[in-house]
């Protein structure tokens, strides 16, 4: 199908790399690219912006707060009810806040703003038959779940499970994306990201095995980019060594790249085909944050099967969408 004839959804459009995403779509000639945004308000003004800069209106908007079901669940209902066909469900919004925060059920705005909305959009869409037959599903993952960035430790959920829920690992993800756990009683907001992080790659690799022939979905990191809004909430450390230094020596060393490349990633891994599903693509270099892309391989905690379907099932818990009561009613499926 020509682009001119296929319809995107950006979570996330108003800043940063999805709003990059977006205008990239539209000069590439997508024939409607929908702007999902926290605010109808924010959506119209970064709509102006994308006309402005692209010279098309491709655009439609969408009001959705990705940390909350009920707005996940309303934007939904539009979709729907507009009778919208989506080829590229681009699922990029997500926030680290500097303090602990939380939705309204109680799950931190990190874990809920990155995976919470995006579950329920997804099993939605899909639902709904929102979705076209070949459509591909892109979340948003980052470089610090392979968990070697200083300032940053991905929480071990294995044994997390093991030390506090007998073993019991949707428990322990549910109890982690909550804050109730004893390692997290110092809040510190990298660990949550690069930790919600991989619960991204896992959820991913989950859902690949339940989607319907045809449909993909695979995690993509951007890459580091300076450029975006998204380090307003660091910690100091990423603040004031990190972030200064990688604005420096980042491009030479390939610890930072252009917002650009970093939004074409998300649509290069849209364009594979239909046997490309359920990977996590970030940095080839395992020292880099910026480059080519590739497949992570490593460490071998992306690959646990255990932890990618209690990723899923934790998201059915804490959201009340599973993917039996969406598709699983298909008949295709
Ligand atoms: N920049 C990097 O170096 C980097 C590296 C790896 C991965 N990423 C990932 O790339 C994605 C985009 O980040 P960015 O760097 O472009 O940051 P950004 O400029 O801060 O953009 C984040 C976008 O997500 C939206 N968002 C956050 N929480 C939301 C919520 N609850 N409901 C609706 N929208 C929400 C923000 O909306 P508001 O403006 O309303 O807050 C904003 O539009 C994120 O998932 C991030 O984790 C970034």
């Amino acid at each position: 199908m020509n682009e001119a004839n296929k319809t995107a959804l950006v979570t996330g459009a108003n800043s940063g790399v999805g709003f990059e995403a977006a205008a990239q779509l539209a000069e590439d000639g997508w024939g409607k690219v929908i702007l999902a945004c926290r605010s109808i308000e924010k959506a119209e003004a970064a709509k102006a912006q994308l006309v402005e800069r692209t010279g098309r209106d491709p655009f439609g908007v969408l009001a959705v707060d990705t940390s909350e079901v009920a707005s996940a669940h309303a934007a939904c209902d539009e979709l729907r009810d507009q009778g919208e066909r989506i080829d590229f469900l681009l699922l990029n919004a997500g926030a680290s806040a500097k303090d602990a925060r939380f939705n309204s059920d109680g799950v931190e705005i990190t874990y809920a703003s990155t995976l919470i909305g995006h579950h329920v959009m997804a099993m939605r869409a899909l639902g709904d038959g929102v979705l076209s037959p070949h459509a591909r599903i892109v979340i948003a993952g980052s470089e610090g779940a392979r968990g070697n960035m200083p300032g940053m430790s991905v929480h071990d959920l294995n044994q997390i499970a093991a030390d506090h829920s007998a073993g019991d690992l949707v428990a322990a993800i549910e109890a982690l994306s909550r804050l109730e756990l004893p390692v997290q009683s110092k809040f510190v907001n990298m660990n949550e990201y690069v930790t919600a992080k991989l619960l991204v790659a896992w959820w991913t690799a989950a859902l690949a095995r339940r989607l319907p022939a045809g449909i993909t979905v695979n995690a993509v990191s951007p890459g580091a980019v300076l450029s975006t809004s998204f380090a307003r909430d660091a910690n100091a450390m990423m603040r004031f060594v990190m972030i200064p230094m990688m604005k420096i020596f980042g491009p030479l060393l390939g610890m930072s790249g252009s917002i650009d490349k970093a939004a074409r990633r998300y649509l290069d891994v849209a364009s594979f085909g239909d046997e490309e599903t359920g990977r996590f693509y970030a940095t080839a270099h395992r020292k880099k944050l910026t480059g080519p892309m590739g497949i992570q391989t490593w460490p071998e905690y992306f690959h646990d099967r255990r932890g990618q379907e209690a990723s899923f099932d934790a998201m059915v818990r804490l959201t009340g969408v599973g993917f039996a009561d969406t598709v699983g009613k298909r008949a295709s499926v």
